[in-house]
């Protein structure tokens, strides 16, 4: 790799945040004891969020190169646990928000931070999965946690075109539960039912809002939308069954009542996988390489260069993207 290389910079200006593909030397990457040539990133609701001029304020240094997550080579190490040729893999950590992230053709980032890429995977394969993948296996895991078998019943995964629903229906079914799907557009009816949805259903289909209890329908629910839809599906999930929260694409707010909690002893469990234990890490990437169809990731993702990100990065807010979008970040064209 030449001293410069092409990365996606944030600028702060006066008025605006300055959002561009530029050349760069290594001067403008965070400080960190590993170096990695970066192979692919990937585009995921947060990263919409910040090539879109930084929405949300989800950058929070200036200037910051985008990117939650990266698959890529060791080129330079000071830590003892990474020698230069490894293939590694990071997602969260702060990347693309306090550190310089992974929408570039060099990252330097903490070892600590690093998992190795499990051998059964390539390093387009684990950026298919990437942040979303490895969040959908958090919440199968906090399923499992609560006794959440295939055994059980339902499982519903909301959202389920995106990112992390899509790669949760595939996960899930390919392990034995029966799955529902629940999204917002028909078209994607297919989709899903070939990645293994049993059911595909609308939330028109849910209770109405303010429903204190309704019949039992789903042993599990991985929920990637929050918001009014979390609350109409809370009334209807069965005696200690659990819903796994990881998202808020329809909102942060949601109400409901204790009766579903104290009187069919339902959980509520949360999924954060930005700042999860290495063990844990370690543990989910193991499980993808093993649980995950391998041919589902092609019917899951989309792959682009570094001069298409930006037209993702609206459609991925405006909630028009299907599945994956990998970046392959040493592409500026086709
Ligand atoms: N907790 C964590 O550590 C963690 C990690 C990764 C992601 N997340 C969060 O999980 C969520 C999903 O991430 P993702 O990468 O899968 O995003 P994504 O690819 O954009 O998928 C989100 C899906 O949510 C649905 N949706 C979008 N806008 C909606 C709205 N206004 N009302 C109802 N449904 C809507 C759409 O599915 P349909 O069209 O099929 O309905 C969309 O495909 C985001 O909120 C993200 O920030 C959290």
């Amino acid at each position: 790799m030449s001293d410069t290389f092409n990365a996606i910079q944030a600028i702060q200006n006066e008025e605006a945040v300055d959002v561009q593909l530029r050349t760069i030397s290594k001067d403008s990457l965070s400080e960190g004891n590993v170096v990695v040539d970066v192979a692919f990133s990937t585009i995921n609701f947060k990263d919409g969020l910040a090539l879109e001029g930084n929405k949300g304020k989800v950058m929070r240094k200036f200037p910051m190169i985008p990117g939650i997550d990266f698959s890529g080579t060791v080129a330079e190490s000071d830590d003892s646990n990474f020698s230069p040729g490894d293939e590694v893999i990071l997602t969260g950590w702060g990347l693309g928000e306090f550190h310089t992230g992974g929408l570039s053709q060099v990252a330097r980032v903490q070892g600590d931070w690093l998992v190795k890429k499990p051998k059964e995977l390539s390093l387009l394969d684990s950026m298919a999965i990437g942040t979303a993948g490895f969040t959908a296996m958090l919440c199968l895991l906090t399923l499992e946690k609560h006794g959440v078998l295939p055994s059980s019943g339902p499982v519903l995964v909301t959202g389920s075109s995106g990112g992390v629903g899509s790669i949760s229906v595939s996960l899930l079914s390919n392990i034995g539960y029966e799955v529902e799907a629940l999204t917002r557009k028909p078209e994607m009816h297919a989709y899903l039912q070939e990645l293994g949805a049993s059911a595909v259903i609308s939330s028109d289909q849910l209770e109405e809002s303010g429903k204190i209890m309704a019949s039992e329908k789903w042993a599990g629910v991985i929920d990637t939308v929050g918001g009014d839809i979390l609350g109409r599906i809370i009334p209807s999930v069965k005696y200690w069954g659990c819903i796994a929260s990881c998202g808020n694409t329809a909102g942060i707010k949601f109400s409901s009542n204790v009766l579903p909690f104290i009187l069919r002893g339902i959980s509520l469990s949360g999924v954060e996988s930005a700042y999860c234990p290495i063990q844990m890490r370690t543990h989910a990437w193991d499980r993808l390489s093993k649980d995950l169809p391998q041919n589902s990731l092609q019917q899951i993702t989309q792959k682009v260069h570094m001069g298409e990100v930006f037209e993702v990065a609206s459609k991925i807010l405006a909630g028009n993207i299907r599945g994956r979008t990998v970046v392959d970040v040493n592409k500026t064209a086709t």
